[in-house]
């Protein structure tokens, strides 16, 4: 049964909906910690809308249901919508450092910051000075991502930066993975810099509360890259397998049906010719929604637990489907975008080989005009 609907509440009057199953994401929680060792604590990557998911629905539903120890969001906005609308939980920023006036922000929510300079470091001392506070931080070590953090030894620096004297607490001790779902001998050697710097560290006598490094693949298939904690995303969305089920489906209705002769062009630049008299179905959805272009004349939907190719061009608000396989389709039938129907499913993965990306690209770009139902 749907409990309730995506903030702001939308009407459902155009049948397009996402329904966002808050009992996978529960199980896959369950199963992702069983997986790691007991005290291992758990970051839940709520970055991106909750990957399409509705960060605000999914946070307040991991807080009351104590699903996760830490929520990771990207950006200083990103943990403000989630204080707002009460969720309390401890939160890693991990992104968005600059202008360090985004730190003053994020400290007066309660955000914990990830400090990636000596700037940043000197800028969050200033901030703590004028709130007159202890302030906690994450340290980001770049160990071979490219993208933000601290080499190192030059990283020690901050390290050293980062300390009671400066209204400053080292809370935490990050790197992120460039490859671990594919290249083992590259994620060993990231591990093997960053405990180097951890090592070096300690020598001096700075311990952080949290050392981590592990996104999903890695704490599934790296077991030393686990450590105090772990920040997963892909794998508790169910959007890469290995035994998680997938959370979020997407739905619509057939709107209309025709037939169509022999020879008949559909859509926009005439793509697509019938080869026999055809039956068209028409669903309300298209790229204004997040359904790639590149599904044109590739994608498929289920009707009926059948597959039904897509026929023409995607448009911005609407998309047609052959179903002249499916004798009984009528108006009104719910087509399956994303998800199961009969024995047959389609995934976020197969949408993304269709498009030639990857799930993360297409699950975040699911549109705000979907509403998400939680069930
Ligand atoms: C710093 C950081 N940690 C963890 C994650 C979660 O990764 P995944 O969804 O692959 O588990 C991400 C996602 O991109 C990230 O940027």
């Amino acid at each position: 049964m749907a409990k309730f609907v995506s903030a702001p509440p939308q009407r459902l009057f155009r049948p397009t909906w996402a329904e966002v199953d808050l009992g996978a994401l529960y199980r896959n929680l369950r199963r992702f910690k069983r997986l790691m060792p007991a005290g291992t604590k758990l970051m839940f990557v709520v970055k991106g809308d909750a990957y399409g998911h509705g960060a605000v629905q999914v946070s307040r539903w991991a807080q009351e249901k104590r699903a996760a120890d830490w929520l990771g969001v990207s950006s200083v906005e990103e943990g403000i919508a989630l204080r707002e609308a009460g969720v309390r939980m401890p939160t890693l920023v991990l992104g968005s450092l600059y202008p360090f006036e985004t730190f003053l922000a994020g400290v007066q929510y309660q955000l914990t910051p990830t400090v990636a300079s000596l700037a940043g470091a000197q800028g969050l001392a200033e901030v703590a000075r004028r709130v007159g506070a202890r302030v906690k931080c994450h340290l980001k070590l770049d160990t071979g991502m490219g993208r933000i953090g601290m080499g190192w030894p030059s990283g020690l620096a901050v390290a050293r930066v980062i300390n009671p004297s400066n209204g400053l607490e080292l809370d935490g001790v990050y790197t992120h993975l460039a490859a671990a779902d594919g290249d083992k001998a590259y994620t060993s050697l990231q591990l093997k810099r960053f405990k180097g710097a951890l090592d070096d560290m300690a020598a001096e006598g700075i311990r952080p509360k949290f050392r981590h490094a592990a996104n999903s693949a890695a704490a599934l298939g790296v077991p030393s890259s686990r450590l105090d904690l772990v920040r997963p995303g892909l794998a508790l969305y169910g959007l890469m397998g290995r035994g998680f089920e997938p959370v979020m489906t997407l739905k619509t209705k057939l709107v209309y049906i025709k037939t169509v002769q022999k020879g008949t062009t559909l859509g926009y630049n005439r793509t697509y010719r019938t080869k026999n008299a055809a039956r068209i179905a028409t669903l309300p959805i298209g790229y204004a929604d997040g359904m790639p272009r590149a599904l044109s004349n590739k994608g498929e939907a289920l009707v009926r637990g059948r597959r039904c190719p897509i026929v023409g061009i995607v448009s911005m608000d609407m998309v047609t489907v052959d179903v002249t396989g499916v004798q009984q389709a009528r108006v009104g039938d719910e087509a399956t975008l994303i998800g199961p129907s009969g024995n047959d499913r389609i995934g976020f993965g197969d949408w993304a080989d269709w498009a030639d990306t990857i799930p993360y690209e297409v699950v975040t770009r699911l549109g705000h005009r979907v509403p998400r139902v939680y069930r």
